[in-house]
């Protein structure tokens, strides 16, 4: 039986994103603001998912630069079905656990953990965006003073979050029941949305990287 070639997904979100999607992106690592072409503050997302937030906030703030990273093609493909002109936004099909090979020490300025899978089962806790290891390489690439911003509707993930954070992040802007105000730059993401909807409450908190030593 003659197999047809079906193209790849990557290939599909290749041909929408064009340049915007990197490739290669560790081959970057202490360059991204080449690839840019200026000198903006770099914010990032881990697990982007279908691009609301992302998309949104770059097109609000054309001064920063945004990377979006998700490690699931089939969802990178509907942030790429988002895009515009956004000269200041790049795509990475990659895990976020490759974050220090991907930058530099001191190269970010910004994460964003948006509605992040909570693996609620305590063996799986590991693989929580805001485990130890996570946090190492968050400390590592954040300049000093850079943000994690974090929200969810999850109570355990939220908990978990805050107890590993406490141990070297100084804490800001702690909410068990967030509501957007003018004052914090955001924009609501698809899951923020369903979750509302259903009427859950929304966890948020910010840790700053503390930079001892500096
Ligand atoms: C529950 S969804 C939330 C999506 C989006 N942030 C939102 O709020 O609508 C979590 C997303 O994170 C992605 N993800 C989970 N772990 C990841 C990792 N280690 N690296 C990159 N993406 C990850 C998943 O594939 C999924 O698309």
């Amino acid at each position: 039986m003659r197999v047809r070639k079906i193209r790849g997904i990557e290939e599909e979100i290749e041909k929408i994103a064009g340049d915007k999607l990197i490739l290669k992106p560790e081959d970057y690592r202490g360059k991204w603001h080449k690839i840019f072409g200026n000198n903006n503050p770099i914010f990032i997302e881990i697990g982007c998912g279908k691009g609301q937030f992302i998309t949104g906030l770059s097109r609000m703030n054309k001064d920063i630069n945004y990377v979006a990273i998700e490690k699931v093609e089939e969802i990178l493909y509907k942030t790429a079905l988002k895009l515009d002109n956004d000269h200041n936004l790049r795509l990475l099909l990659t895990d976020g656990r490759l974050l220090t090979e991907i930058f530099d020490d001191n190269e970010i300025d910004g994460i964003y953990l948006n509605f992040s899978d909570p693996w609620p089962k305590n063996r799986h806790h590991k693989r929580r965006l805001t485990s130890m290891d996570f946090l190492n390489q968050y400390k590592r690439v954040l300049k000093k003073d850079g943000r994690v911003n974090l929200k969810t509707d999850n109570s355990i993930l939220f908990e978990y979050s805050l107890n590993t954070f406490a141990k070297s992040w100084r804490l800001e802007n702690i909410s068990l029941n967030y509501i957007h105000s003018s004052q914090i730059i955001d924009v609501e993401t698809e899951y923020e949305n369903k979750f509302r909807k259903k009427g859950n409450s929304i966890y948020r908190l910010e840790a700053i990287n503390i930079k001892e030593g500096e």
